[in-house]
């Protein structure tokens, strides 16, 4: 790799040299400072989203929807008679009720099935008489079948109840989406019960009401009560009891989501190159890519394996996890690596072995960390890998079809702040070297 070229700096050496030790020291405790009062504001309120209506806690949002099955969620105050119906309004008008049971915490849930695959359906949750809903979902197709290109949301580092944050989420509701995808740092600051009502839930009822969310796990999000809010609040296929990664299929996408931030033994095995989670993603990915089925694999998690920030609010590099994760992802044909955790937007040309190459001969990585949280000072670094970076509040939507991932990077203006596309890449595919030779 190419020596970095800081792009900016964030102050330049010369302006601190003939200092005291002192002085400086008392700069940089400032500027720790001032960016600590930055990232952690005291307001939980979004700027002018309403609040869920009383009993409602949180009003219903849609979770782990398949090809036959939905889950609503929701929370109402203690005391609350709580029903929930559902109907395929294309097969019959009729309302059907269905259980509510608890969820984990005080989250309640209502389990929409049997439903068809890739159908419309409708859902209403009522609290002591107050409706929310009906809400229009769309299930999966089934795995393998072929639909129409799949429309993803992408963000990150997005639970802070800021304007940026309140914006972008205006900009997400003027779209449909089949489902979105989350690279962490859901709820700030600790991901407590309140940020994850307040500052993430509340901010995207309207969009979370009909589209599915699936999320990886951040930093912030496990610093209350070692995750159990975040727990309380999501709902995602557990390959193992208490597991925060997942896997699912959409059609003939395998989405996998992976947990880099809980303090648990998974979590440190992909870092010391063994243990539950690594096998697991060892084994899926290993079966993924056998299976004619699956044209496209997209991973998202918290940590970056590339990322071009540096400066005194950078993040280091987790170099361990990436020293384990980035052969599993090359060899069995990752095509977009997602995560967060620097609070930018950046995207890596087609990557193997540490090289750039062309497209269809390694993964694309995208770090989408602009979702609304603090966008503190940060330098942004250029290598041969970078094809973009920008400071920017941003989200990513994805239209997945049968031959190219479309990507567009949309700003808090609606603004398109990049554009690109993902050709498929079959790390197991005879004669790669030679083809993907520069
Ligand atoms: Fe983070």
């Amino acid at each position: 790799m190419r020596p970095r070229m800081p792009l900016t700096r964030f102050r330049q050496a010369g302006r601190i040299r003939g200092r005291s030790r002192v002085h400086v020291l008392a700069i940089f405790l400032t500027g720790v400072a001032a960016m600590g009062a930055a990232c952690y504001p005291k307001p939980v309120d979004p700027v002018g989203v309403p609040s869920a209506p009383t009993p409602f806690v949180r009003l219903p949002y849609v979770q782990h929807v398949t090809d036959s099955s939905a889950a609503a969620l929701w929370m109402s105050q203690p005391g609350s008679a709580d029903t929930a119906w559902y109907r395929v309004p294309d097969l019959d008008s009729t309302w059907t009720r269905v259980p509510v049971t608890d969820h984990r915490g005080e989250a309640k849930k209502a389990t929409l099935a049997p439903l068809p695959p890739l159908t419309v359906a409708e859902y209403l949750v009522s609290a002591s008489g107050v409706r929310a809903g009906p809400h229009r979902i769309r299930t999966a197709p089934l795995p393998g079948a072929e639909s129409e290109p799949v429309r993803v949301l992408l963000f990150g580092d997005s639970g802070w109840g800021g304007a940026g944050q309140v914006d972008l989420a205006r900009q997400m509701e003027r779209q449909d989406w089949d489902l979105s995808i989350h690279v962490g740092d859901i709820a700030y600051n600790d991901g407590a019960r309140d940020e994850f009502t307040e500052r993430h839930l509340r901010v995207y009822a309207r969009t979370f009401a009909s589209t599915p969310f699936y999320p990886s796990v951040g930093n912030h999000d496990v610093r209350a009560d070692a995750g159990r809010s975040y727990d309380e609040a999501f709902l995602w296929p557990e390959p193992f009891p208490g597991a925060r990664y997942f896997s699912f299929r959409w059609g003939r996408i395998l989405f996998v989501s992976l947990d880099t931030s809980s303090h648990t033994e998974d979590v440190e095995g992909l870092r010391s190159g063994k243990g539950r989670q690594l096998e697991w993603l060892q084994s899926l990915l290993a079966d993924a890519a056998a299976d004619s089925a699956v044209d496209w694999i997209i991973t998202f998690q918290h940590h970056p394996l590339y990322s071009h920030a540096i400066g005194i609010s950078g993040h280091d590099l987790d170099q361990k996890l990436r020293a384990n994760l980035l052969p599993i992802f090359e060899r069995y044909g990752v095509d977009l690596v997602t995560a967060g955790h620097d609070h930018h937007y950046e995207r890596e040309w087609p990557i193997r072995e540490g090289r750039r190459v062309p497209d269809g001969c390694g993964p694309v990585h995208v770090l989408s960390g602009g979702g609304g949280a603090s966008r503190y000072a940060r330098d942004i670094t250029n290598t041969v890998l970078l094809a973009t970076a920008q400071r920017a509040y941003q989200f990513v939507e994805l239209e997945i079809g049968s031959d190219r991932i479309r990507a567009r990077v949309i700003g808090r203006d609606g603004a398109v702040l990049d554009e690109f596309a993902v050709a498929p890449y079959d790390g197991t595919a005879s004669g790669l070297a030679d083809r993907c030779a520069r």
